[in-house]
Order: C-alpha cells, then structure tokens, then sequence
C-alpha cells in the first residue's frame, strides 16, 4: 500500500459529506459525547481532517490518536497539523 502525502494534499475531498457525518450522524450515534474520552481517527492521512474536524467535533476529548499505515502521511501532519492533544502514530490497523 502506498500513499503519496503531497499528491493526497493537492486532491479535492468530499468535505461536505465528511463534515454532515461529523456533525449531524456522529450524534445521531452518540458518538460526540463531551466526555472526556480517547477518540482514534484510523487512517488519519495529512492530519487536516483530524485537527480541524475530528478535534473540534470532541469538545472534551482526552487524546486523539490519528494513526496512518503510510508513514509520509503521518510525517506531513505532524510538521502541518500539530496539536497538543493529538498523537500522531504510524501503524497498520491490520496488524495486531
Ligand atoms: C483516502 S486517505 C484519507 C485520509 C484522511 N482521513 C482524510 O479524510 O483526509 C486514506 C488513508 O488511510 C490510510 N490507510 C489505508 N489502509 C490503512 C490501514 N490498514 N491502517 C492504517 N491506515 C490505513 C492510507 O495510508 C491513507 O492515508
């Protein structure tokens, strides 16, 4: 599997159905709890969607592990889209 970050960055995204999951189908799932919670955004890419939508969806999050089986995914977020509450990891969601 291979994931050109800089490529990836430069690609339209379907924010608009991205960003109706987050707002109005989380909730619906009780999924947007303002608990204190460890939220995981698998397959977190560049990092963008996860510090400026995920993050913002979870008022009180604890922690959110934004993790990516492409290491130049997870190099590109943490230099662009650092934040004190995300933990950028490399790891395959498929590996146990
Ligand atoms: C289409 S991108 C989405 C990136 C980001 N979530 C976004 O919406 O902008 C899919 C990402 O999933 C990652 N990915 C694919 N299979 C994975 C796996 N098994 N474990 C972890 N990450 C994976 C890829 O490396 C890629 O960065």
């Amino acid at each position: 599997m291979y994931f050109d970050a800089e490529l990836y960055n430069t690609m339209d995204k379907p924010w608009e159905t991205i960003i109706y999951f987050l707002n109005k189908t989380l909730p619906k799932l009780g999924w947007n709890s303002d608990q204190p919670e460890v939220v995981m955004d698998v397959g977190s890419g560049p990092g963008y969607l996860s510090k400026h939508y995920i993050l913002p969806a979870f008022p009180n999050v604890k922690k959110l592990i934004a993790m990516d089986a492409t290491a130049s995914m997870i190099e590109v977020a943490k230099v662009r889209h650092p934040h004190p509450k995300i933990e950028y990891v490399v790891a395959n969601m498929e590996d146990r």
